[in-house]
């Protein structure tokens, strides 16, 4: 009688316990886009990958004859730059484990992978006189396992790892870089090309140029704000317009690929429906590089030349920081896109800030803005990254109308945590922004991919490995690195399977 009391306690308890956890679960969504437009299906041409890039998951930094990037050099000799002194010397060690991200590939049933080129495993110098076979050996595998298993292959040329010997030259400040990455892309379209079909030049422009020929916390940390970085945007500019005129004159007729860029933007909002500084701010962030090469007119955006050109009057310089692009580079720039890549994590609000604050000179002080959260945003592990899928929908419409619905890729999208396996934030993430990107779509909008980042947890650059964006966990203790499934993978291969952003 005694006992069988305590077990129907214990029956009681568990039930109670139980119903609790399933209602504070469903009340802790961390957002939800409850508005749907049209079709609940992704049209049949729609397709869906995940994104990687090199340096996050390739480990094997001196092996098989690859020479340093600048993210060797700087997590080598700034270890304190790194939250846990960590860096991307063996990580998830892909250059030895393709076949298990492979077998994470395939189990998602993913239609394409977009993945990274190091460019000092294949030119360790940067230069093709030093050309590296093993390299290309090993980007051929990846490729050739890829298409023999149904999956398209997408490549980014360089994501944030430029060869150290380049950067000993100055790096995005020289503009004797144009012409490396000229002939670096001409290599890798003449090994790669008769089966890569899907090139993005440059990943996050912003986010390498700013920061890191800024304000000093990203390598090659030099600290020049308001002049290299500005320089860094334009040699970017004009090394992707090589590419892609190269591309157009010398292979597209036997390849007939497409080569685009992927830029990072948020997007932005305003509290006092103050419309100027909306735009201001998308200006200084995506149309920094967007508007060059997909509006109609080309060139930096006008507000841009006028802000910078009349700061610079008064530093009392002898020219201007930023001037209008030249009539051959305008015109080399502008369409030398046949897709923009467009990473998307989270949005802010936007207010003018005058008078300016920051540095002068420097981007910050040139923009004048500051930027605000809603308290009602959740937070990710990244003190960056704040949930608002609506921000991806109002974005997509933002390019629709400003730069001629060019089609769009979504190069990267995604969410950080703890990495527990059972992840039920990055399902809300996942759904809420899928939902967005349905609404966009049945908004006309030409989105024609989307790729969650990332396939494996990996080196989250100065984060090392403390904050975690995979769909799959990665053993990074264990010998043989397992990538273990989280919830989210299972729930992205069904939206996958049914093109249908499905309740989970
Ligand atoms: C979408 O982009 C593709 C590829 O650039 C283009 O051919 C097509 O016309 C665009 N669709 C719309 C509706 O603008
Ligand atoms: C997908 O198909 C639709 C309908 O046929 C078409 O309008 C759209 O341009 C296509 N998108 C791409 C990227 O090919
Ligand atoms: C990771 O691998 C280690 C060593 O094999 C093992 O002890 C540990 O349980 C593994 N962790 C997970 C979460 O699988």
């Amino acid at each position: 009688m005694k006992k069988y009391s305590y077990h129907l306690l214990l029956v009681v308890a568990f039930c109670f316990l139980h119903t609790r956890s399933v209602t504070a679960i469903n009340a802790q969504k961390i957002c939800e886009l409850k508005h749907k437009i049209g079709s609940e299906k992704f049209p049949s041409n729609f397709s869906f990958g995940v994104s990687t890039a090199a340096y996050q998951i390739e480990g094997a930094w001196n092996e098989d004859g690859k020479g340093l990037s600048i993210w060797d050099t700087f997590t080598h000799d700034h270890p304190e730059m790194i939250d846990d002194r960590s860096n991307g010397d063996i990580g998830p060690d892909s250059y030895h484990r393709f076949e298990q991200d492979l077998a994470a590939l395939k189990e998602l049933k993913v239609n394409f992978y977009r993945f990274s080129i190091s460019w000092p495993r294949i030119l360790p110098n940067g230069d093709i006189s030093s050309k590296n076979q093993k390299g290309i050996d090993y980007y051929n595998m990846v490729i050739n396992k890829l298409i023999s298993n149904g999956i398209e292959p997408m490549v980014t040329m360089i994501h944030y790892d430029l060869p150290q010997a380049l950067s000993d030259l100055g790096g995005f400040t020289n503009e004797i870089f144009i012409k490396y990455f000229r002939y670096y892309a001409d290599t890798l379209y003449e090994n790669f090309g008769d089966r890569v079909k899907v090139w993005v030049t440059f990943n996050e422009p912003f986010d390498y140029c700013v920061p890191g020929y800024g304000s000093c916390n990203f390598p090659p940390m030099v600290r020049a704000s308001g002049v290299a970085d500005y320089m860094c945007m334009e040699t970017t500019l004009k090394a992707h317009a090589a590419a892609y005129r190269l591309y157009k004159a010398k292979y597209f007729e036997t390849q007939g690929g497409k080569v685009g860029i992927t830029i990072s933007s948020r997007f932005l909002y305003s509290k006092t429906n103050d419309n100027d500084a909306v735009d201001r701010g998308m200006q200084y962030s995506l149309g920094w590089l967007a508007h060059p090469i997909f509006s109609l007119s080309g060139n930096y955006p006008y507000i841009m030349i006028e802000d910078i050109v009349s700061n610079s009057q008064k530093e009392g310089r002898a020219w201007p920081r930023l001037s209008a692009l030249k009539s051959w580079w305008l015109n080399a720039i502008k369409g030398s896109g046949d897709f923009l890549g467009l990473n998307y994590y989270s949005s802010r609000y936007v207010e003018e800030a005058l008078p300016p604050k920051g540095v002068v000179p420097s981007w910050d002080h040139d923009a004048h803005l500051k930027y605000d959260i809603d308290s009602k945003w959740r937070r990710a592990k990244s003190t960056w990254l704040y949930c608002v899928p609506e921000g991806l929908e109002d974005l997509l419409k933002w390019i629709r109308d400003n730069y001629n619905n060019v089609e769009v890729i979504i190069t990267e999208n995604g969410w950080s945590d703890e990495g527990t396996l059972d992840d039920s934030e990055r399902i809300d993430y996942l759904k809420a922004h899928l939902q967005a990107v349905l609404n966009a779509v049945n908004s006309g909008c030409n989105v024609s991919r989307y790729t969650h980042w990332s396939l494996i947890d990996n080196f989250e650059w100065q984060r090392g490995y403390t904050e975690k964006f995979g769909l799959y966990y990665v053993n990074l203790t264990s010998e043989n690195k397992e990538r273990i499934p989280k919830r989210s993978a299972i729930y992205y291969k069904r939206v996958i399977e049914t093109k249908t952003v499905i309740d989970n």
